[in-house]
């Protein structure tokens, strides 16, 4: 218009020539399961409305898979008989990333060794990459992102991590002004429906677990959700865009809710708390901590309202104080908006030099710096303690004075009936914070007594305000 402008009051004749359409973005997909198919049908769905902000159409031209006659069926399903025909359906993922008709591979196969060569690859024939495979770039990133950015090219992950929420975009481009305090989130989709449906359907773990991958919440080894792994990967990726550290995986402790006890989920729940697997990634003075661990939350706060397989990351930056993302954790259509998210960033900066492109991690790659990450023990926090007594009578009191000659501070003590077995008795504790290296020996010394059943079950407790 501008132009237009310019030329018309210099008196220059105007050209009623048609504008030619701006070339589309031409898209390989690499797999066709449940991200490819939610992406796919999103982008066929919407294809006009996604033309109509990325400035030119966005169209998948060829599909890799490992079994053809079931991604035809999903082609057809999806895209009509015949407009199927016009994607190139092939099992040889060689030649769809070295096609000149592809000019951005979106990886969603999963995996992290063929997924890593393929997209290495790809990298290195000139192509883009936008892959949700967060296994891959939390654990090879580095390698990946250096590649990218040798050649030129994009790597985007908006659907790696908390699918449909754009919380790498919110980190590094909403909230660039600001020095991040912490990020803590629920990041999986599966375990939180879990820990729902076991709190609010009286369902079993095993259960639970059927459910949530027969919904296709679950990553194709379900352990690496229950386990704590999945998310792991996510928060290596959000402390990356947090912080300006590389992703540091083998960094992040993590554990899951295998050994989590419904006995402690009903103390907590009787306590005011709610237990839920977060992902927490905190900066204290010049280290991080990186941890994945079921954590008691206060019942009314914002993280302990999410339900089911919903996803929230929460933010703490020193200048727009805390801001929260709540949104679809896992999911075909979902974690395909987020891709498709990128692609439209893509179609629109493609052209660009790349250095007025957003960074991968959203510092520029001179930047990036690694972080020592503390150790387990060294993390400080509040502690939730349960311990199965024989004696509680005499018993109790004895771990109170314990507790106390060890410097260990205790909020709040109760003896409780065992919620699944009235004639346990159970000394439910909770200690002020401190660092687990403060709390373990005299955990050790009570353990030892003979009236002292078993081994003490501890959760972290958080505020997150
Ligand atoms: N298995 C993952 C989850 C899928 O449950 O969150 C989305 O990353």
């Amino acid at each position: 218009m501008y132009q237009d402008h310019l030329n018309r009051s210099a008196g220059s004749p105007v050209s009623t020539a048609p504008l030619a359409a701006p070339a589309p973005l031409r898209v390989g997909l690499l797999g066709l399961g449940t991200v490819g198919g939610g992406t796919l049908a999103v982008l066929l769905r919407n294809a006009e409305l996604i033309a109509a902000r990325a400035g030119r159409r966005i169209e998948v031209r060829r599909v890799a898979v490992r079994h053809l006659p079931r991604a035809a069926a999903t082609l057809a399903r999806l895209a009509g008989e015949s407009a199927s025909q016009q994607v190139q359906l092939t099992d040889d993922p060689q030649a769809l990333i070295s096609s000149p008709d592809v000019d951005v591979v979106v990886e969603v196969m999963g995996g992290t060794t063929l997924a890593r060569t393929l997209v290495l690859q790809a990298i290195a024939n000139g192509k883009h990459v936008v892959t949700a495979n967060k296994a891959l770039l939390a654990e090879h990133g580095s390698e990946i992102f250096a590649a990218a950015q040798a050649r030129g090219v994009v790597v985007a992950y908006e659907g790696a991590v908390a699918v449909s929420i754009p919380i790498i975009k919110a980190l590094r481009e909403g909230l660039t002004a600001n020095r991040v305090e912490w990020v803590a989130g629920i990041i999986n989709g599966t375990t939180n429906f879990i820990l729902s449906a076991m709190r609010e359907r009286g369902l079993s773990f095993a259960a639970a677990l059927v459910e949530a991958q027969a919904l296709g919440y679950a990553e194709a080894d379900p352990a690496f959700d229950v386990q704590g792994t999945d998310a792991a990967h996510k928060l290596t990726l959000l402390a990356a865009n947090a912080f300006g550290v590389p992703p540091q995986f083998a960094d992040v402790q993590a554990q899951g809710i295998t050994a989590l006890d419904a006995a402690d989920v009903a103390f907590a729940e009787r306590w005011g708390y709610r237990v839920k697997l977060l992902g927490i990634a905190k900066r204290m003075g010049g280290a991080l901590e990186l941890r994945v661990h079921p954590t008691l939350l206060p019942a009314d706060h914002l993280l302990a309202q999410v339900h089911g397989s919903m996803n929230a990351v929460m933010v703490k930056s020193d200048a727009a104080g805390i801001t929260l993302y709540y949104g679809a954790g896992a999911g075909a259509e979902q974690t395909g908006s987020a891709v498709i998210a990128d692609l439209v960033d893509l179609a629109r900066s493609a052209s660009l030099p790349p250095v007025q492109r957003v960074p991968a991690l959203g510092f520029q790659s001179g930047a990036v710096q690694a972080m020592p990450v503390l150790a387990a023990d060294d993390v400080q926090s509040a502690f939730y303690v349960r311990l199965d007594l024989s004696r509680p009578d005499v018993t109790a009191p004895r771990v109170l004075q314990t507790l106390a000659l060890a410097g260990v501070q205790v909020q709040r003590m109760e003896v409780l009936p065992h919620p699944a077995d009235d004639a346990q008795p159970c000394l439910v504790l909770l200690i002020q914070p401190l660092a687990l290296r403060d709390l373990r020996p005299a955990l050790q010394a009570v353990e030892a007594w003979p009236e002292v059943l078993g081994f003490a079950s501890v959760l972290r407790m958080e505020s997150l305000n």
